[in-house]
This record gives C-alpha cells, sequence and structure tokens, in this order.
C-alpha cells in the first residue's frame, strides 16, 4: 500500500448528547466484494499446534483470521477515529500452547505522521474480542520493514512470556503475563542503527529489531524456553542468541557480513537449524542483493545456502518458510524480483539444492511450473495487459508459509493480495503447481472516490489497483478500469443531467496514457480523454451536469478545465488544493472550497468567484451537489456543515451541534420525505462517527458502531444510493469499501431535547466496551502504561433510564472514554454516546 499520510485529529471522548442528536440507528455492514486484498499483506502466521488455525496482518487495514473454506474473517473493524493507528499491524503471534490467544503489535507510523504510542492487543478468543496495552513508544505497522519479521513472539515452553522487537532504538521488551505488562530488556543492547534513507523522517527512522525466534527445542514444557534469537535491522552483526531465556545476549559469532538485513529467522526444530534470508534493504518495496543462510544450532556454523549466488543476483529474499512435516523441505522468495516476475525456490534438501518456479529457457522463452488461477479475483490479471510477462507470482514477498500440518497447503503475500493453493508437494513430483488468489475476505483497498450515479452502478476510485465498476456488491468485478489503465485512481465523477457520463483522473500504469479518462456507459468502457497527457497531474475531478466540460484539481499544477475534450487549461480563479465539485443539475455551475471560503463559477468552469466565508472555517473539507436539485449544495468544513440553495451565493450553518465535518453523501429520501438523505463522517456535540441525517440536519441518528469504526473519519469518503432507501458507501484508507443497510427502525425524531427519546419500540442491540485504565511507571526499565478494556455486550432500549446516577455528567459533558474516570451517567433525557475508543451506549 502506497504511503499515505492522514489528516490527524485530536482525540475524541464520549460526550452526552441530547436525545435529538444522540440517537442511533443500528445497520448492518458488509464489505462490498473484490475477493483480493488489494494491498501488502507483510505477515502469515500459522498456529504451529492446531491445524488450520492461521492468521494474516495487513499494514493499513488490520489483521485477519483464515477460515475452512480459504475466505478471511476480519478482526479489528472495530476501530475507530481515535484510534485509527491500530489498523497498522507490524507483528503478530499466536500462541503455540493455549492456541486461543492472539497477539497484535499495533501502530502505524514511528514518525510525526501518528501522534500516538503503539500498543500490544491480546485476545482470548482468536481475535473476536482485544484488550490493550499501550506502549511507550511508537509502533510502525506502515513503517520501512514492515515485512521483517515476526518481530513478537510467544515462549512456546511458558505462554505467559512473549518477547516484542521494537523501532527506533527502543530494543527488546518483554512480557511475563500474557502481554498485559511490559518491560525493556536492558541487557539487549543492540537496537539497529539501520534506516533508508535520510530524505524525510519517514525513510529516515531506525527500523530497528525485526524478529524474534525461540528454540522451542532447547526448553522444556512449563520452563521458560533458554535459547532465543533475535534479529535486528543493522547492516553489521545482526544476529543475536540468548542461552539463559533472555537474562544475557550474544552476537551469533560467524555470522557473516556483507552489509545485509535479516528478514527472516525461522527454526526449523527437527533440524536444530536456524534458517535466516538476508537483503540488503529492509523493504517493502527494495531490495537488489542478499543471502540465504542457514545456521547449524548445535555445530554453531553458519552455510550459504542461496539459491542464486552474490555475485550473479539483483534481489535479496524476504519470505522464509520450512515443512515441519518434512525437515529439510523449505521455501524461500525473492523479496523483490520486479522483472520479469518474482521467483520463488524450493528445496527438499536444507537448501543443498533448490527448484525455482519459474526459470528462463533462453530469453524470451520460460519454463512454468506453475498455473494460474485468479477466480476469486479475477481483476488480478490484467485482461488487456500487453506485458511481455505478465507479473503473476507477485512482489514484495515476505509472508511465506507452509501449513504446518498440511505440506500442500501454502500461502505467501505480496503487495497485492494473498496466494497459495493445495498442491504444494506437486512441484516435488514434476508436476505444476497452481497458484490460487486466495484472499476472499481480505478487502485492503485504500479508496479515494466513491460514486452512484443515478440508475448504475457502485464506481471506485482506488490506489494502487486503480478501481472498480460493481453492478454486484457481494461479488468480486472481473477486471478493474481499462483502456487506460491507471495504477491509482485519485478522482472520479458522473455528469448529473447525463448521470452513464463518467470521469476519472488517476496515474498511468503504462506511463504514456492521458491521465484523464471517460466513458459514456458508467464505466462499464472507458476511452482516453487526450485533453491530458500522461504528465497531467492528477487529482479529484467534477463532471458538469451536460458531460461537456471536466474541472481537475491537479496535485501539481492547481485547477484545469477543459471543454469538449480541449486541453486542459489553468484556472487561476480558484486556489490549488480547492475541493471541487460540479453542480448536477446546471451544467453552468462548478463549486470549490479552500480556506474555509466557497468558490463559484456560473461558466463552466472558466472562472471562479469567492461568494461566501463559512463562520470561522478553516478548511473546507467536501462538497456535494443534490442530485436532482439545481443550486443546492452542502459543505462540510473544521467547524461544521453548511447549506446552500442559491448556486452557493449564501450559506446556512445547519446545526451548532456539528462541530467538524468531512466526507459526506446524498442518498434516495425516505418514503415520509422529499429530500435526500445525507450521510457522513462528522462530530456532533463532541461526539465524531458517522451519521445521517433525514430532514437537513435538525436531527441525527449516528450509524457507526462498536464493531465499524472505520479508522479515520478524515480519510474516509462516503456517498450513498440515490435510488435505494438507506443504502450508503464508506470508502476507508486500508479497510476497502463498506456498505450499509438499516437493520433497525430510526428513532421518531424529536427536534428538541425533551426529556426522552419517544422512540417506540426501537431496541437497539449493542456491544459496549467499558474500561478501566492503569498507569503504572515503576523503573525507568520498566516503563509501561496499561489499559485494561473489555467489551461486554448490552441490550439498550432508547425509551427509558432508570438507573438511578450516583453522580451526573453535565449535559455536553464528558462521560466515558480512555482514562476518564469522572461520572458516566447523562442527566434526564440525555444518553452517553458513541466514543471512539470506548462506546457506550443507553
Ligand atoms: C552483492 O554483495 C556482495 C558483497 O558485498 C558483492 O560481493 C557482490 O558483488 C554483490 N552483488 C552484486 C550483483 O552486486
Amino acid at each position: 500500500m502506497k504511503n499515505r499520510r492522514l489528516a490527524l485529529l485530536g482525540a475524541i471522548v464520549a460526550s452526552c448528547i441530547d436525545a435529538a442528536s444522540g440517537a442511533s440507528q443500528s445497520y448492518t455492514w458488509k464489505n462490498v466484494v473484490t475477493g483480493g486484498g488489494g494491498g501488502f499483506v507483510p505477515g502469515i502466521v500459522f498456529n504451529p499446534s492446531e491445524q488450520g488455525l492461521a492468521y494474516a496482518r495487513t499494514d493499513i487495514g488490520g489483521a485477519y483470521r483464515l477460515n475452512s473454506d480459504d475466505t478471511w474473517t476480519p478482526l479489528t473493524d472495530f476501530v475507530g477515529n481515535s484510534d485509527w493507528n491500530h489498523w497498522g499491524i507490524d507483528a503478530l503471534a499466536t500462541d503455540p500452547v493455549d492456541t486461543n490467544r492472539v497477539y497484535l503489535a499495533v501502530g502505524m507510523y514511528t514518525n510525526e505522521w501518528d501522534p500516538n504510542n503503539g500498543a500490544i492487543l491480546r485476545s482470548t478468543d482468536k481475535g473476536e474480542t482485544w484488550t490493550e496495552t499501550a506502549l511507550p513508544f511508537k509502533v510502525g505497522g506502515n513503517m520501512p520493514g514492515r515485512g521483517m519479521g515476526e518481530r513478537l513472539a510467544v515462549d512456546p515452553n511458558d505462554n505467559r512470556i512473549l518477547f516484542f522487537g521494537a523501532r527506533s532504538g527502543n530494543g527488546l521488551w518483554k512480557s511475563t503475563d500474557y502481554g498485559a505488562t511490559w518491560a525493556k530488556v536492558s541487557s539487549f543492547t543492540w537496537t539497529g542503527t539501520y534506516f533508508q534513507d535520510s530524505s524525510s523522517t519517514y525513510t529516515s527512522a531506525v527500523v530497528g529489531l525485526a524478529w524474534v525466534t525461540f528454540d522451542s527445542t532447547s526448553g522444556q514444557s512449563g520452563s521458560p524456553t533458554p535459547r532465543i534469537f533475535v534479529g535486528v535491522a543493522d547492516t553489521g552483526q545482526s544476529v543475536f542468541v540468548s542461552e539463559d531465556a533472555g537474562a544475557t545476549w550474544k552476537w551469533v559469532s560467524g555470522e557473516p557480513q556483507y552489509g545485509f538485513l535479516p528478514h527472516k529467522g525461522v527454526l526449523s526444530p527437527s533440524e536444530n537449524t536456524l534458517y535466516i534470508s538476508y537483503s540488503n534493504g529492509a523493504g517493502p518495496y527494495d531490495g537488489t542483493n542478499g543471502t540465504v543462510h542457514k545456521y547449524d544450532i548445535s555445530t554453531a556454523t553458519w552455510t550459504d545456502i542461496s539459491p542464486t549466488s552474490m555475485a550473479d543476483t539483483y534481489y535479496g529474499y524476504g519470505g522464509l518458510t520450512v515443512d515441519l512435516q518434512a525437515p529439510g523441505t523449505l521455501l524461500v522468495a525473492t523479496l523483490n524480483s520486479w522483472w520479469p516476475d518474482a521467483i520463488i525456490w524450493r528445496s527438499v534438501d536444507s537448501g543443498a539444492t533448490w527448484s525455482p518456479i519459474w526459470e528462463w529457457n533462453g530469453y524470451p522463452n520460460i519454463n512454468y511450473y506453475y498455473d494460474y488461477d485468479v477466480s476469486k479475483a479475477p481483476w488480478l490479471e490484467d485482461s488487456t495487459s500487453t506485458a511481455e510477462f505478465p507479473v503473476r507470482v507477485g512482489w514484495m514477498i515476505e509472508a511465506l508459509s507452509i501449513d504446518p500440518f498440511d505440506s500442500n497447503h501454502w500461502l505467501y503475500g505480496t503487495g497485492a493480495t494473498i496466494y497459495g493453493g493445495h498442491d504444494l508437494t506437486n512441484w516435488d513430483s514434476g508436476n505444476k503447481v497452481t497458484l490460487q488468489s486466495l484472499a476472499v475476505g481480505i478487502e485492503e483497498m485504500a479508496v479515494q472516490a466513491l460514486i452512484v450515479p443515478p440508475g448504475g452502478p457502485l464506481l471506485s476510485a482506488v490506489f494502487d489497483e486503480g478501481g472498480f465498476y460493481h453492478s454486484d456488491l457481494d461479488s468480486p468485478p472481473s477486471q478493474k478500469y481499462h483502456t487506460p489503465t491507471f495504477s491509482s485512481t485519485n478522482g472520479l465523477d458522473y455528469a448529473g443531467n447525463k448521470p452513464s457520463n463518467i470521469v476519472r483522473s488517476g496515474s498511468s500504469a503504462s506511463g504514456t496514457d492521458p491521465t484523464v479518462a471517460l466513458s459514456s456507459n458508467f464505466g462499464s468502457t472507458w476511452s482516453a480523454n487526450y485533453a491530458a497527457s500522461s504528465s497531467t497531474g492528477t487529482g479529484s475531478v467534477a463532471f458538469s451536469a451536460d458531460a461537456d466540460t471536466v474541472l481537475l484539481m491537479s496535485s501539481t499544477q492547481g485547477a484545469l478545465r477543459s471543454q469538449y475534450q480541449s486541453t486542459f487549461t489553468a484556472v487561476s480563479s480558484l486556489p490549488s488544493g480547492a475541493v471541487i465539485a460540479s453542480d448536477k443539475s446546471d451544467n453552468a455551475y462548478f463549486y470549490g472550497g479552500a480556506g474555509g471560503a466557497i468558490y463559484v463559477s456560473s461558466n463552466t468552469g472558466s472562472s471562479f468567484t469567492k461568494t461566501a466565508t463559512l463562520g470561522t472555517s478553516s478548511s473546507v473539507n467536501a462538497i456535494r451537489a443534490h442530485p436532482s436539485i439545481a443550486g443546492d449544495i452542502w459543505a462540510t468544513t473544521d467547524t461544521g456543515l453548511w447549506h446552500s440553495t442559491d448556486h452557493g451565493a449564501t450559506f446556512t450553518r445547519v446545526s451548532s451541534a456539528v462541530t467538524a465535518g468531512w466526507s459526506f453523501g446524498l442518498g434516495a429520501p425516505s418514503s415520509s420525505s422529499s429530500y435526500a438523505v445525507l450521510y457522513g463522517f462528522f462530530t456532533i456535540d463532541g461526539v465524531t462517527g458517522l451519521f445521517k441525517t433525514e430532514d437537513r440536519g435538525v436531527n441525527w441518528a449516528v450509524i457507526s458502531d462498536a464493531e465499524n469504526g472505520f479508522g479515520a473519519a478524515s480519510a474516509n469518503v462516503v456517498n450513498a444510493d440515490p435510488e435505494t432507501y438507506g443504502l450508503v458507501f464508506v470508502g476507508t484508507n486500508g479497510r476497502g469499501i463498506f456498505y450499509g443497510e438499516p437493520a433497525g427502525a430510526l428513532p421518531t425524531a424529536t427536534a428538541t431535547a425533551t426529556a426522552t427519546a419517544t422512540s417506540t419500540g426501537t431496541t437497539l442491540t449493542s456491544t459496549t466496551r467499558t474500561s478501566t485504565s492503569t498507569a503504572t511507571a515503576t523503573s525507568t526499565a520498566t516503563q509501561t502504561t496499561t489499559t485494561t478494556s473489555t467489551r461486554t455486550t448490552t441490550t439498550a432500549t432508547t425509551t427509558t433510564s432508570t438507573t438511578a446516577p450516583t453522580a451526573t455528567a453535565a449535559p455536553y459533558g464528558q462521560c466515558g472514554g480512555s482514562g476518564y474516570t469522572g461520572p458516566t451517567v447523562c442527566p434526564s433525557g440525555w444518553t452517553c454516546t458513541y466514543a471512539n475508543e470506548f462506546y457506550s451506549q443507553s
């Protein structure tokens, strides 16, 4: 997944909100199916003790558990606005003793892009529910080196013990209580000095510790394992060992030092051997040199078993796995062999000899030893590609695992999806293995735009995969957008009066196609818009209502306009970086927003005039036009929600309770209204979440919930179906696209904050996370902050509140949240509702 800087938001706590705005409506949320991941999968971990139990981690979209039918179940969809960085999973550990236990090291960035420290999440029910311990430093789930690992490991002989290898010079950390509290291992002093380069705070971050591997054979059940190996991202000495359960450490002498970094350290217990893959880059994009080595523990000897000699290699090595059913059988992968394709090798003699999954047979001929089956996500193969050698094996291969119970079952992660199969031993009999795409359930797209043109499908713009035409939300699209194919799509819009006419802007996959494309059949087929060139900067787009004019907010050239497909020209009267929208009914009108002000064009985007300043707003986050009413537009800002009914000449602030807004959409009205339902991410009475209003902002209901937090509010895109009441879409930054449909009645609207929200017979079942927080500061070596949160299921009604309060929060006052110790009971007629980290509802 490309790195994306997020707009950063302060912590949000629960607050009492009045009945008018505090209602919630129960929604059912499902992924719009692509069936193929869509981003980097840096880790796949099988449990060695329970057949069929495996997990995958992603860099920006959370963690998943494998099901017996090859599908995956997401485990971290509760992550919301305040804990958005928990979707960055830097390490995962599954307990080999108590197989119900699983652990995640979470946090997105170690530089300033992420203001929050990381955490260890622990679960005793295979990831259904989690308890969190905050760490006193940052964790980098989307940082360089995120495919090295695993950095987190459970002692296979005493599963109370875990070790975690931290980044940024923070060293090695240990827990002796199933991950509840952590202390720094002060005797481990090799924190790693490697960083990619000094060009930015992102690339200059120290990668730190890369993996922790227990030698299970060195100990016995019930006692701490004596021998532990640790790999460190360092170009000097980089593999270390303890023989006394982590009390003292030393370099593993004889380790070859070519300036390479150890990516994986995988134990083959019955061979008493540690296999290590090295690359000269931390990954996931780099690596031009490297080795595979094995270390015989009993004889303390190192052997170079690289499939390709150092003199001849142009890649380093990443993924490495051993077959626990067949000692001496292993697979290793290139971390990146960009051309013609990645290579995976298999050895059945402990690395003495290797066979590749494909090999040259005199250029340009290749012998393929695999078949390719992407029936679960057909778009993974571009049917229009003219590439001489289609990339199928993949790239960015760090996750590579053979099922410890089934020598035929294997899985590996790439930059785009998970592949694997069920016939791996075919490799040894000279038959082809079948590479299957096996990422169903993993939806990792970073979504940039969503539109639902009336009469048309759901159309998406996504990073890395371009985007999709979804006529069936529950089935994978056959292909991504084509001719031209964009590697990433940044903007998408339809023409309001001629909604089958679509425009998209994105970066050309070929490098030669124009960066703007047009469709006249709802995005089913496309043609390049030669008004743009391959170097026209990409960005958001707006299509005039009659489909004659495109307005493009180019990331490099500011506002550009093209009419009747004439060459794009600059529109200097609209500030660079402004959000843009077209009127959906009046062809002459375009709207822009920047710096808290609205800009209007009444001449099809030729020029803009600043018409209105939206209160004290300093930004405009989104503008949307009503799908069928000319001049009816809405804008969200850093201070609230605004509405105009006169083509943007004047605006009314919708409700003082709305204090911030981001992406939103207008969908079909309810049967009792003629006006569209508005859905979007807002802060309302101090609560940040996904809300809807059916009466233009008088009454609001929150429709995100404890199980569906959608990550960072500011990073999401929202739209709604203009023809199906209630159907709303949320595009996330790393968890794909969700669609939601009402599962319960909307509470009866009460326009004022009367004593009770008289929603007759509305019973809401919700999952509540309550919390207690303990901050422990012990010695400098053992600073931990423990936050215990449990999630309990409660059944609540919106009709009455019979609890006798001991202490009552003030109206609009705080009533919950991490670390909060004040009153949690609201005054009569008020309800303590929604917080991102800890959700409650009464
Ligand atoms: C890889 O690194 C080794 C050790 O520095 C060096 O001898 C070798 O030439 C390098 N390989 C290539 C292809 O540059």
